[in-house]
């Protein structure tokens, strides 16, 4: 799609908020929303259900065009995420597809070959972007970057009500720990690593809430040329 089509580009570390306040941002100005994250769980899921080798970045990328990765769109909801037909929204979810993600993630292969597949994302009236390299690889021409942070300590916290809320029981000093090894993996690794871009806008959110965040980056976005 053309780059007249404007983009918010949101990235940061996990926890920091920002699949939350993307989807909120997209639903208020009635744009599309990338989860870019997901179609990187998605391929880790698909890298672990078929025995694949993580660290084979030749089978990875072949598994990304032929495993039948999907997001159908549904009303009021996050979209539905299927695998060769197999609903896979809840699995894409899981600590063990975190860090399955956070490994192909890491494949210079992998992240090209979903490149053309992201920017596919951008269609009018606009697009809200969720991810770790939106405004430095996908859409460097984003007309808004913003890059969220918080502390570990504090995305730890987050995870750990998350989880708790599902009635599932983690211990907080094992989710700190893997919060901070995703977090040197993601930002050390030689392709797209997580950084912000020069002209991004930092928020840090370790003691903002989430409506706060939003208001700020909306209003940061109607200053956008329409
Ligand atoms: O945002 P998330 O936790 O769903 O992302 C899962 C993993 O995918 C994370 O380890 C980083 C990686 N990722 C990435 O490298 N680039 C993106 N644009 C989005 C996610």
């Amino acid at each position: 799609m053309s780059a007249a089509v404007p983009v918010i580009a949101i990235d940061g570390p996990s926890g920091s908020g920002k699949g939350t306040i993307s989807r909120a941002v997209a639903r208020a100005l009635g744009w599309h929303f990338l989860d870019s994250g997901a179609l990187y769980r998605a391929v880790g899921v698909a890298a672990l259900r078929s025995g694949t080798d993580l660290a084979d970045s030749k089978a990875l990328v072949e598994l990304t065009g032929k495993a039948g990765i999907r997001f159908e769109d549904r009303l009021d909801d996050e979209p539905l995420i299927l695998l060769g037909g197999a609903d896979i929204s809840a699995a894409i979810r899981s600590e063990e597809a975190g860090m399955a993600a956070s490994k192909v993630a890491a494949q210079p292969d992998v992240r090209a070959a979903l490149l053309a597949r992201q920017r596919g994302f951008r269609q009018p009236p606009g697009l809200v972007a969720d991810g770790r390299d939106m405004g430095t690889v996908v859409f460097p021409d984003a007309q808004l970057k913003v890059f969220l942070t918080a502390s570990a300590g504090e995305r730890a916290r987050r995870r750990h009500k998350q989880l708790s809320e599902k009635g599932i029981d983690a211990m907080l000093p094992v989710l700190l720990r893997e919060i901070e090894e995703r977090d040197l993996r993601d930002r050390t690794r030689s392709v797209a690593p997580l950084v912000p871009a020069g002209d991004a806008r930092i928020i840090d959110s370790t003691s903002l809430s989430i409506d706060e965040v939003v208001a700020t980056v909306l209003d940061w976005a109607a200053y956008l040329p329409r």
